[in-house]
């Protein structure tokens, strides 16, 4: 959690997107993709590597990912070399698509989206008529946080739980950001009146062993960086739109904290090689027709 930034997207689904997970998730869009020549959206694609791992397993179909993200769409663009791929930088939200698509997808979004429902709805207009709309969303998520624990003290590590807790649930709860947004997909589904709704929960994200080594890497070289300039990151912190809504109080408790860990990890990096980042989470994959 201390150094939550884009970058975690590009490692996470290089290293922790699994071929076990991968096979899953096209196992369970499976008749949707093996037919020829469908139009498939992925809404909110990121970087495009799970777009592309689709598109390579359905060459008579055409795709396209979008994203709000352009940096991330030009990402996605310079690692695609597939034909039957594109990436497009567009806000789904303001986008009014009607009856364009065969299959709509979504993986990892509306469970960090303000506009969750507006997104669900503007799926199901894009979707043709007997189109799949399908959903591939967290379903429940550990931290990670145990790795820079043994660090801590007993009142030091309560403050790093609370302030994770406001950070990753409470904050985004009151922006309109629901992380429990999974389960209530099925019921939304069929309000909306799809039909043949299948739902699969895929346990998944375990950590690989390679990305564990080399997250821990980034994160030395990032403590290694702080260590140069403590006020710096200080100033970092207070000034960023990520913690903007903690209070000052808050706000210094997270500061010494990390600060405490970035100094613990720089003076005794064995130490925190030897401690296993335990991530893991469950994902809930939901499909249905219009
Ligand atoms: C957690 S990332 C997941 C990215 C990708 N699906 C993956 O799993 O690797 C969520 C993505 O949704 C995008 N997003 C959020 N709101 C969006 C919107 N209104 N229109 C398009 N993309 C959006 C974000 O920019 C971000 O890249």
């Amino acid at each position: 959690m201390i150094f939550t930034d884009g970058t975690f997207l590009d490692l996470s689904r290089k290293f922790t997107w699994r071929n076990e997970d991968r096979r899953k998730i096209i196992s369970f869009l499976k008749e949707e993709l093996n037919d020829q020549s469908k139009k498939v959206l992925e809404v909110g694609c990121g970087n495009g590597i799970i777009t592309k791992s689709f598109a390579q397993q359905a060459l008579n179909s055409t795709f396209i990912g979008i994203d709000i993200q352009g940096d991330l769409i030009d990402q996605a663009r310079r690692e695609c070399d597939l034909e039957n791929l594109t990436y497009e930088t567009v806000d789904f939200c303001k986008e009014e698509y009607e009856n364009e698509y065969d299959v709509i997808y979504s993986h990892f979004l509306l469970v960090d989206c303000k506009q969750a429902d507006k997104i669900l709805e503007n799926m199901y207009k894009a979707l043709k008529i007997g189109g799949t709309i399908c959903c591939f969303e967290p379903f429940y998520q550990t931290d990670g946080l145990n790795s820079y624990m043994p660090f801590l003290n007993e009142k030091e590590k309560s403050k790093l739980r609370e302030l994770s807790r406001e950070l990753l649930i409470d904050i985004p709860r009151k922006n309109g950001i629901s992380r429990d947004y999974a389960a209530s997909i099925p019921n939304r589904f069929y309000a909306m009146r799809l039909s043949h709704i299948e739902i699969e929960i895929i346990p998944t994200y375990e950590l690989s062993e390679k990305y564990d080594v080399y997250r821990k890497r980034f994160i030395l070289s990032q403590a290694k960086e702080i260590m140069k300039d403590r006020q710096a990151y200080r100033e970092k912190i207070y000034t960023s739109k990520l913690y903007s809504q903690l209070t000052q109080e808050q706000l210094d408790d997270y500061c010494n904290i990390q600060l405490k860990i970035v100094e613990e990890i720089v003076s005794n990096p064995k130490a925190f090689f030897s401690y296993r980042i335990f991530s893991a989470g469950s994902m809930l994959a939901i499909k249905g027709v219009r």
